[in-house]
C-alpha cells in the first residue's frame, strides 16, 4: 500500500486527541505537515506526539497546495472548514473535515460535488455513531427487531460541559453555539441508526439561558461577556416516510444525564430500545412483548470499541481501498441543512419544509 502523506490543519484539542494519535496507529500514513495559526501549538504537538519529521507552518494554503500531501485533515474552528476543504479538494487532496462540515448547506453541497467530480474522498466527524450501543442498535434495526420505526430520540443534555476554551462561545469565531458542536452528532445519530436522511420538515427552538451561570463547568468557567451563541437547542424533525426525530442538545443544564455523549432511543411497533447509564455508550435496554408480557432487558456490550479509532482507521482504509468513507459527505451535508433549518425555525417560529 502507498504511504499517504497527511497534513493536519488546526492543532487544537480534536487534532491532538482524536486525529493524530489514531492516524499514528496505521503504518501506511505519515504526518508530514502540522499547521496552526499559533505555530507554538503545532511545535508542541510535534514534540509531544513524536512527529519529528513534520514541517510546521501557519498558513493552511501551504498544506493544501503542497504536491507531496495526499490527505488533509481540517481541524480548525468551523467558519474556515469550507474554504480550507475547497482549496484542498481543488488541489487533489482527500479531506477529513471536522464537523460541522460547513456553516451552510450551499457550501456543504459544493464540497460534496467537488469531491465527487474530482474522484476524491471527503468525510466529516460524527464518530459518536460508532460507540458500542449505537452499533448494537443499528444491528437491531437491520435485523428488523423494532418492526415499523416511527420515533427516534437523540439527547445530549450535558449537566455542565461547555467547551470554555477556543472560540466556542463566539458567533464570529465559531459560526454558532451548541448546535454546531453537539448538534451534528445529535442530528446524525438518529438518521444513521435508521438509514434515513430524507427530511420533510424541521421545527427548532434555541436558548441561551445558561450563559450567565458559568460556575461548576467541568471544562472551566466561561466568560458571559464573550458569549453570543445558543447553549441549548431542541428540534422536531419529520422524515418523508412519516418517522419523527426529536433532538435535544445542550452544553449546560440542571439535569444529570450523559456527561458528554449522545443518548439515543428508538421506538418501533415491535420493540423499543434506549441507552441507559451509567455507561450509556455500551448499554442497550430493550422493551418488547415476550410470551404475551411486556419485558425489559438490558444488554451490556462487552466488545470494546473506541469510536475515534474506528472512525479514523476506516477513513484511511477507504482511501487505500478506493471505497466509500463510513461517514458519507452527503449525510453530513444533510446534517448541515438541518442545522440551518433549526436556526431559521428558531428565528421565525415557523416550521421549515424541505423540498
Ligand atoms: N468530532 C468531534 O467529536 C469533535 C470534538 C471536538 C471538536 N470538533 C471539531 O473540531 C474543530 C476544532 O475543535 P477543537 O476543539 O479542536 O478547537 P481548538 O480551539 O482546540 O483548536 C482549533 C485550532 O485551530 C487553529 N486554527 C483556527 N483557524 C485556523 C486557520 N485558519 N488556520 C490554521 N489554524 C487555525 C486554532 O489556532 C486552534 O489551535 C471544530 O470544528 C469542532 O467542531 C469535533
Amino acid at each position: 500500500m502507498k504511504t499517504l502523506n497527511i497534513g493536519v490543519i488546526g492543532i487544537g484539542v480534536i487534532a491532538t486527541t482524536k486525529h493524530i494519535p489514531n492516524l499514528l496507529k496505521r503504518e501506511d500514513v505519515k504526518i508530514t505537515m502540522l499547521c496552526d495559526l499559533d505555530t507554538a501549538k503545532a511545535e508542541k504537538a510535534k514534540e509531544e506526539l513524536g512527529l519529528s519529521d513534520a514541517v510546521v507552518c501557519a498558513d493552511y494554503k501551504e498544506v493544501c497546495t503542497n504536491p507531496d500531501i495526499d490527505v488533509v485533515h481540517v481541524c480548525t474552528a468551523n467558519p474556515s472548514h469550507y474554504e480550507i476543504t475547497m482549496l484542498a479538494l481543488n488541489n487533489g487532496k482527500h479531506v477529513y473535515c471536522e464537523k460541522p462540515m460547513a456553516l451552510t448547506y450551499k457550501e456543504a453541497r459544493e464540497m460534496v460535488d467537488t469531491a465527487k467530480a474530482k474522484g476524491l474522498k471527503l468525510t466529516s466527524g460524527t464518530q459518536w455513531r460508532y460507540n458500542p450501543a449505537p452499533m448494537r442498535m443499528k444491528e437491531m434495526v437491520r435485523n428488523g427487531e423494532f418492526g415499523d420505526i416511527y420515533y427516534v430520540k437523540s439527547s445530549q443534555l450535558r449537566p455542565r460541559r461547555l467547551p470554555a476554551y477556543g472560540v466556542y462561545t463566539s458567533k464570529a469565531g465559531n459560526g454558532g453555539g451548541v448546535l454546531l458542536d453537539g448538534g451534528p452528532h445529535s442530528i446524525d445519530l438518529p438518521m444513521w441508526l435508521t438509514d434515513n436522511y430524507d427530511v420533510a420538515s424541521v421545527y427548532g427552538v434555541t436558548f441561551d439561558k445558561m450563559k450567565n451561570f458559568p460556575e461548576g463547568n467541568d471544562l472551566g468557567p466561561w466568560d458571559p461577556e464573550n458569549f453570543d451563541v445558543e447553549d441549548t437547542a431542541f428540534a422536531m424533525i419529520t422524515m418523508k416516510n412519516g418517522m419523527v426525530i426529536y433532538m435535544e442538545t445542550a452544553w449546560a443544564t440542571n439535569l444529570q444525564q450523559s456527561a458528554i455523549g449522545v443518548v439515543a432511543e428508538i421506538g418501533g411497533n415491535k420493540a423499543g430500545a434506549d441507552m441507559v447509564g451509567p455507561g450509556f455508550e455500551n448499554h442497550v435496554r430493550t422493551t418488547k412483548i415476550v410470551d404475551g408480557k411486556l419485558t425489559t432487558s438490558t444488554e451490556k456490550i462487552e466488545e470494546p470499541m473506541n469510536m475515534n479509532e474506528y472512525d479514523i482507521l476506516h477513513w484511511i482504509e477507504a482511501i487505500q481501498t478506493n471505497g466509500d468513507p463510513l461517514i458519507l459527505p452527503e449525510q453530513q451535508a444533510t446534517v448541515v441543512r438541518v442545522i440551518e433549518a433549526i436556526y431559521e425555525s428558531a428565528a421565525t417560529g415557523k416550521v421549515v419544509n424541505f423540498d
